[in-house]
């Protein structure tokens, strides 16, 4: 069911079951941090690989020491800057944190979520919530209710509805090396320039699938069913695959020479933060209309144009 009953919400998690919650980044599926039982059932309904961690959401600031310890200065004061929001910080972990959550690692990863229902409802908790994406693994997070819906209408009592998420893209995950310093696990809806201005120059890990920094970070996610690849010359993409049903995902312009292609556009005043809005609701839109390819427009690469070039990416991997 979809609804705003927080009552109900805060009965449910207290009950170890799971619903889904409105974040101004993604929905996730959250369960009750303190409940093995409910932190497995996540992994299920997921199908996600055990070894990849969990987020665990706290309703503030103050409640950071419930969760991790040996907490570095720069960390407290991105937190104090930009929580709540989209903002997870990877720190040592209390010994109370289930294994299950942090996949066996000695650190968790914990923010506080910018969307005022969710807020609440933490609020009225007398424990956090860890909530991955509200998707199965691998694809395409969900950005309003009836995406979260349509992955999983049978398997929730609750989709608490939040409206279409502001920021649209997933946080941006910080961790800290030997020295503390900061260094950037996964780009999301916090550019790196907001975190440099904030304490300084800042890292960005390298991602291979190997490092074992960032479990999980597989190069392919964020997938539609249908393929996807990114072009920088799209005339050129539309000659080479003219013989297939395209859909294309645009910046700001609609491509007038295929008029009878379906189109997305993903900002018409080419604003990249309302591009970064819209990218995953355009995906699930054009993954619906039985296409066999998705071509996107590279997008310019700045800002969270950076950040949106990264999922496009991912999600034009081929297994
Ligand atoms: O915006 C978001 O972050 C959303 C909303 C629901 O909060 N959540 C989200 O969760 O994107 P998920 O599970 O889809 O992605 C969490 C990422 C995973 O890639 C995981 O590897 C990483 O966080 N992570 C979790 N704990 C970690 C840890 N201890 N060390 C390194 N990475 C960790
Ligand atoms: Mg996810």
């Amino acid at each position: 069911m979809i609804s705003q009953d927080i009552n109900q919400a805060k009965q449910l998690l207290e009950e170890k079951e799971l619903i889904a919650i409105p974040t101004e980044t993604v929905y996730g599926l959250a369960g009750n941090a303190w409940e093995e039982e409910a932190i497995k059932k996540i992994f299920e309904l997921k199908k996600r690989p055990l070894k990849n961690p969990l987020i665990v959401h706290i309703s503030s600031l103050d409640k950071l020491d419930q969760v991790a310890y040996d907490i570095p200065q720069a960390a407290y004061q991105l937190a104090k800057r930009f929580w709540p929001g989209p903002l997870t910080l990877v720190l040592k972990k209390l010994p109370h944190i289930s294994n299950l959550i942090t996949a066996g690692k000695d650190t968790v990863a914990v923010r506080v979520p910018n969307h005022p229902l969710t807020l609440s409802l933490l609020n009225q908790l007398d424990f956090p919530l860890v909530a991955p994406s509200a998707n199965p693994f691998g694809s395409i997070s969900p950005t309003s209710s009836p995406h979260v819906e349509k992955y999983f209408k049978n398997d929730l009592p609750l989709i608490l509805e939040g409206g279409e998420c502001e920021k649209g893209i997933e946080s941006t995950i910080v961790g800290f090396d030997e020295e503390s310093r900061a260094i950037i696990y996964r780009l999301g809806s916090l550019s790196m320039e907001e975190i440099e201005s904030c304490i300084g120059k800042v890292n960005l890990l390298n991602h291979n699938d190997q490092n074992p920094e960032a479990p999980g970070m597989l190069s392919k996610h964020y997938s539609p069913k249908t393929p996807l690849i990114v072009s920088e010359d799209m005339e050129n993409s539309l000659l080479s695959f003219h013989d297939k049903a395209i859909g294309l995902l645009l910046f700001k312009k609609a491509n007038k020479n295929n008029p009878n292609l379906i189109q997305e556009i993903l900002s018409p005043t080419g604003n990249l933060s309302e591009a970064a809005k819209n990218l995953y609701a355009a995906m699930h839109r054009l993954d619906q209309k039985g296409l066999s390819l998705i071509i996107a427009e590279k997008l310019p690469n700045e800002g969270i144009g950076i950040v949106l070039n990264d999922r496009l990416a991912r999600a034009s991997k081929f297994e």
